[in-house]
């Protein structure tokens, strides 16, 4: 199977400046000396990579999408030979997989806003963790902040042109044109689309993932949001100190869990 470039720069790209950043947003990085990890949303599998190159000691990657986990497992035998032993991607969701293997982390970037029974995931999270194993997760934009669309309008309003160029520019405009969002990406993807959540977003904001992470039953060890240098999320951080704010200038979340 030869790899696209595309792929191979979204691998790099990982590698090289969003797995760092990923990590660094933490208030701390695990050990991964021997560890046993899960990748949750592992997309082209840099993150795997790393961690296996961390000295994990097993790696399990898994995503919904079966042409990005063709191509981590074949970049992985072509560019990584001496990590197949170690590393191991499957398109499956984490209910099939196992339920007898169980981890020290499990790690999800970029995931969680886009899992839509959340809850439920949390749950098959927690059974596969052991004693004192911990969940890092990292993610964002949220649904609720000025563009956790993730694009979606750009996408749907193609054919306005520069009309929905400008569209896709206005913070929250989703949250304001959400009927209008949804039609437009039917009649751009030409299938079912009822709902934001066939758009892949779970429409949740930050309060849905701090009642969401309480009743799962693991620890919240830490909670960070906002994690980001620019002057758009300083400003954010400070409105979101106004009650009723609050979730629409949240954009990211940054957090650890653990099954005590
Ligand atoms: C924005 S991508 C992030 C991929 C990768 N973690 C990265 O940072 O490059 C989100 C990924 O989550 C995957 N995903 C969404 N829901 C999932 C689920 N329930 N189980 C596993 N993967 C899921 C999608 O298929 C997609 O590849």
């Amino acid at each position: 199977m030869e790899l696209r470039q595309v792929d191979i720069d979204k691998f790099n790209k990982g590698r090289e400046s969003d797995n760092p950043r990923f990590w660094s947003r933490f208030s701390e990085k695990p050990d991964l000396t021997g560890a046993t990890v899960l990748d949750v949303g592992c997309g082209w599998g840099s993150l795997c990579v790393d961690m296996a190159l961390a000295g994990a000691q097993k790696v399990v990657g898994l995503d919904l999408k079966s042409e990005l986990i063709d191509f981590a497992n074949e970049n992985l035998k072509q560019s990584y030979p001496e990590l197949t032993k170690i590393v191991e991607f499957k398109d499956i969701d984490l209910k099939y997989y196992y339920d007898d293997v169980l981890f020290d982390f499990i790690v999800s970037k970029d995931t969680f806003e886009h899992i839509i029974d959340l809850a439920e995931m949390l749950g098959k999270m927690k059974k596969r963790l052991k004693p004192g194993g911990r969940v890092y997760a990292g993610f964002g934009p949220l649904y609720t902040s000025p563009y956790g669309d993730h694009d979606r309008r750009r996408t749907a309003f193609r054919s306005w042109r520069l009309w929905g160029r400008l569209l896709a520019l206005i913070p929250w405009g989703h949250l304001l044109m959400e009927s209008t969002l949804i039609e437009m990406s039917r009649r751009y993807r030409g299938r079912k689309i009822n709902s934001v959540y066939d758009l892949g977003l779970n429409r949740m904001s930050v309060s849905d993932f701090r009642r969401v992470f309480r009743e799962s039953g693991l620890s919240i060890i830490d909670f960070r949001v906002n994690q980001s240098n620019s002057i758009q999320s300083k400003v954010f951080s400070l409105l979101r100190r106004i009650a009723f704010l609050e979730d629409y200038c949240t954009h990211n979340i940054y957090c650890i869990l653990e099954k005590r």
